[in-house]
């Protein structure tokens, strides 16, 4: 079985300035030990306009924290007013992308197709998708939890090539338990990440199911990550809310040592 090293990232969503990034990550830093980051992978990911700044704390004061970006768009450049290119944040040492996030599937009206687009746009440069699927409330009641997700996982995915899928990090994220304190159960949410890794699996081969990532997100906290992360299926949490207060952030990248 390959080492899928645990990847804890903090979805900071359209919160902080460049400001209050920067002493996000300082705290953040001051929590963490060098043992938490030989165990786990951990990614920050701000708004565009705190990206430079983070950039530069990260690297002059040497943390090993990821940087991560929440959307990009797919073409490389052109007339494409309020958008930012994948190689545009690549030249910022972005890492991570997350593309297809439920609120921008939502809200901004984001397809299949244009997630697709996204996760070849940022492989492309050389940065890591990590790419959301999820259901609904809904779709959940009407037992078309399965359906909606392998159907998002196999057309985010199509056309990506078996060794690049290996390398991409996919985000199970319920989008009833995104933001409501509702969360699913470890059993729950790992079914559902096993699903994921089958449906992998089909489409780009056994060695890509071994290797890639699967986090679980939606309303992850100090006190559920270590239940969480103990999921065979589970190889990391994509955090929003805890996420943006570095002490409870801190704790969940610690979920090794036992949550509260
Ligand atoms: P939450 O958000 O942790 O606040 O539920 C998760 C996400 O949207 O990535």
């Amino acid at each position: 079985m390959p080492d899928r090293r645990p990847l804890i990232s903090g979805n900071w969503k359209m919160h902080h300035n460049h400001f209050e990034a920067i002493q996000s990550v300082q705290k953040l830093s001051y929590r963490l030990t060098k043992d938490d980051y030989e165990e786990v992978d951990v990614s920050v990911h701000p708004p565009f306009t705190d990206i430079r700044s983070i950039q530069t704390l990260l690297q002059s004061e040497k943390i090993p924290v990821e940087l991560g970006a929440q959307n990009c768009h797919w073409e490389p450049k052109g007339a494409f007013t309020g958008e930012v290119a994948a190689g545009m944040l690549a030249k910022l040492d972005v890492t991570y992308v997350i593309v297809g996030h439920s609120e921008r599937r939502e809200l901004f009206g984001e397809t299949d197709e244009m997630v697709n687009n996204k996760v070849k746009a940022v492989l492309k440069a050389e940065m890591t998708p990590i790419m959301c699927v999820g259901e609904t409330l809904d779709e959940r009641q009407a037992d078309q939890t399965e359906t909606k997700v392998a159907g998002q996982v196999v057309a985010g995915l199509a056309g990506v090539k078996p060794e690049q899928v290996a390398s991409m990090v996919i985000a199970y994220e319920p989008i009833w338990a995104i933001g409501t304190g509702e969360n699913a159960t470890p059993a729950d949410a790992q079914a559902v990440c096993a699903l994921v890794r089958s449906t992998v699996a089909e489409k780009a081969g056994a060695d890509a199911a071994a290797a890639v990532r699967i986090q679980y997100g939606g309303s992850v906290k100090p006190g559920n990550a270590p239940e969480l992360m103990a999921q065979p299926d589970i190889d990391g949490a994509l955090v929003g809310g805890a996420s943006l207060e570095a002490d409870d952030f801190a704790r969940i990248v610690q979920y090794r040592l036992g949550g509260d």
